[in-house]
Parts: structure tokens; C-alpha cells; sequence
């Protein structure tokens, strides 16, 4: 399997499986395919962490991490990861948190944060936001709110995260 930056001619593959990713997932908005379509739109895309996951020529899996303040600091989350049904449990979705950290580190990103399964992220490493003293701007789970220092270091921002407009989030201190 290859895990290799998206490119234009991938879109349509790309969005179809976001789509059918999400179909079956237990969390979900029904929307994930037009937010990577957005965020491809606006200025926090990052071509080189916008990835895929592709085998024999099939895309089976997506990432894609976008920039985002959080206070005085420029950081990435972690949205959507996306793998095919009938591929999941594979590996596949690690893989491609794996590459995508090795990307961003390499890029001199420091943290990332998510909104996901307390059950899956903390595998790779994510922990409650709260640990570095970084909050949503929105009432959630402090389980489900969670970020990576990509060096493992113990910072504490103490600072709220400023969310894209491509996800439609109110910005809230
Ligand atoms: C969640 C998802 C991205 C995981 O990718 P994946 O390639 O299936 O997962 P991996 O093979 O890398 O990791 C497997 C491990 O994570 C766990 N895991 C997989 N999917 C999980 C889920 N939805 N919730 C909790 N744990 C999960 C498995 O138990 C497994 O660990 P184990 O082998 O020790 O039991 C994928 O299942 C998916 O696309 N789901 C639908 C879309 C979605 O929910 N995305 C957002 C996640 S917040």
C-alpha cells in the first residue's frame, strides 16, 4: 500500500470515499465529503498533509490535517480520516496518521488537535486537550477533544482553539 499526497485527480475518488466512510460511522454530521471540499477551498489547506492511502491503483483511505490558531499559535487538526468499508481495521488508518505526523513535524508543526473517538486516537498518541491547557470554543467531552505534541513535549498553550470557517463552528472564547 502507498501513502502518497492527494492530487487533483483524485478528488472525485477521494469524495466518494469520505462519503461512503462516513455512511457507516457512529459519529457523524453527513457532511465530511463538502468540508474536505471547503478546506481544499480556503487558506488552511496544505497540500502536502492532504494524503491517500491507495492499493493497486484504488484510493482506500484519506487524511488530511489543516492550519488553525490556537491563541497565539499556528497549529494543525486532524480532519476527516477516512478509510473504505471492507478496508477498516487494516492498519490503514494508522498509516496514514503515521505519515501525516512524520509530514508535519518535518513541516515544523508542533501540535495537532482533533475532535474524535476517545477509543481510537489516543492509540497514536492524542490525549485530552486539556492536558495542554487547550480548549474548544464549543462544549464538548474533554475525552473527545484531543491533541498530539508531535515531539512528545508537555507544553500548556492555555489558549482556545480558532476553528476554520469551512467546518461552520461559532467561534466562541
Ligand atoms: C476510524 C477509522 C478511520 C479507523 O481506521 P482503520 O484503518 O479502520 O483503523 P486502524 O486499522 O488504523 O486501527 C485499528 C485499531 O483501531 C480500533 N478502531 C478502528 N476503528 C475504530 C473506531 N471507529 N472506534 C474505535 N476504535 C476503532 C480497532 O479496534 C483497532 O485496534 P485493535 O486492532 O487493537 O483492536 C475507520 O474505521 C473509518 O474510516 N471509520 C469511519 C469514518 C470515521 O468514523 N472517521 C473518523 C474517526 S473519529
Amino acid at each position: 500500500m502507498l501513502i502518497r499526497q492527494e492530487t487533483p485527480a483524485d478528488y472525485p475518488a477521494v469524495y466518494s470515499l469520505v462519503q461512503r466512510a462516513f455512511a457507516s460511522a457512529p459519529v457523524k454530521d453527513g457532511t465530511e465529503q463538502d468540508l474536505v471540499v471547503a478546506l481544499r477551498k480556503s487558506r488552511h489547506f496544505i497540500p502536502k498533509l492532504s494524503l491517500v492511502a491507495e492499493d493497486n491503483g484504488k484510493i482506500l483511505g484519506h487524511i488530511m490535517f489543516t492550519t488553525l490558531q490556537i491563541g497565539t499559535h499556528e497549529a494543525l487538526t486532524l480532519a476527516p480520516l477516512s478509510v473504505a468499508p471492507g478496508h477498516q481495521r487494516q492498519g490503514i488508518g494508522q498509516a496514514l496518521i503515521r505519515e501525516g505526523h512524520r509530514i508535519a513535524k518535518a513541516l515544523g508543526y508542533e501540535v495537532v488537535i482533533l475532535l474524535g473517538s476517545e477509543k481510537y486516537y489516543p492509540k497514536w498518541g492524542y490525549q485530552p486537550a486539556s492536558t495542554f491547557g487547550i480548549r474548544a470554543p464549543f462544549p464538548v467531552a474533554d475525552e473527545n477533544f484531543m491533541a498530539i505534541h508531535l515531539d512528545g513535549k508537555k507544553v500548556r498553550w492555555d489558549a482556545v482553539v480558532k476553528f476554520p470557517s469551512a467546518f461552520g463552528i461559532e467561534n466562541r472564547e
